[in-house]
């Protein structure tokens, strides 16, 4: 089927139609800026003007960067702080006219790896990073997702451990890969004697750069850089929601 998928993020708001069974883009991908402050009106209306400039009518699927149950927002760690307690789905859905599901980005890009890249046919445990403004994560047991895993929330130096591990902050500290990756080591580490993982797969923007950094990772378990790379927001969210209007 065809979806459009949506990926918002702190400072685009992604989107393209998708094939779902193939798991590729079947559009443009178009990119708008994320209205600053980013509120749920504002965001809506930026969501609304992708819809329009892909013509698109039919089902949305789209990722958020907080945790997300059964459509409403519970948290906005780098998101406006309005956003709690946000019915996400009912907001897109009266600014579009469209039926919109909506999950956690990372729970997205891991839906996309799992059904599309890396992740096909594993059915160990995986577990998926989007390392970008924040850290999310995604973990699938069986392929099946145990939703809103927040592992960015761990805590390190009295903070979430995302503000000492994420993608951002080797740009804002100006680390250099290797003092960076040894920050992400301190991160896998802590993961690992949680959930012990036999895959973790890392997704985000930085997936792009996978070279400069991956030989540096030091986990038991073994580490490969996403497919999808940045699309996989976009796709997985699409998945989802197809996932969804077929099971009806
Ligand atoms: C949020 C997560 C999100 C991640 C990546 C974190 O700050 O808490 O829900 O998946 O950023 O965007």
């Amino acid at each position: 089927m065809q979806v459009l998928g949506i990926d918002i993020g702190g400072s685009g708001i992604k989107g393209a139609i998708v094939d779902t069974q193939s798991g590729e883009l079947i559009s443009e991908r178009l990119r708008l800026e994320t209205p600053q402050p980013a509120t749920p009106e504002a965001v809506a209306g930026t969501v609304a003007e992708l819809v329009t400039r892909l013509e698109w009518q039919g089902s949305i699927g789209c990722g958020f960067p907080a945790i997300i149950r059964h459509g409403v927002a519970f948290s906005a760690a780098n998101i406006d702080a309005g956003w709690i307690g946000v019915d996400v789905e009912t907001l897109l859905k009266e600014a579009t006219g469209c039926p919109v599901r909506v999950v956690n980005d990372a729970d997205a890009a891991g839906i996309a790896e799992m059904r599309y890249g890396g992740g096909v046919g594993q059915l160990r445990s995986v577990l998926i990073l989007t390392l970008g403004t924040g850290i999310g994560s995604a973990l699938f047991r069986q392929g099946q997702l145990f939703p809103n895993l927040e592992l960015g929330f761990l805590p390190y130096k009295g903070a979430p451990i995302e503000h000492y591990a994420a993608a951002a902050v080797r740009k804002q500290e100006k680390l250099s890969w290797k003092a960076w990756s040894k920050r992400l080591n301190r991160f896998l580490q802590m993961s690992e004697r949680l959930l012990s993982p036999d895959l973790i797969i890392i997704g985000g923007g930085v997936s792009r750069k996978s070279e400069k950094f991956i030989s540096y990772l030091e986990a038991r378990a073994e580490v490969i850089p996403a497919q999808l790379l940045n699309q996989a927001g976009i796709v997985g969210a699409a998945s989802f929601a197809a996932e969804s209007v077929e099971k009806g």
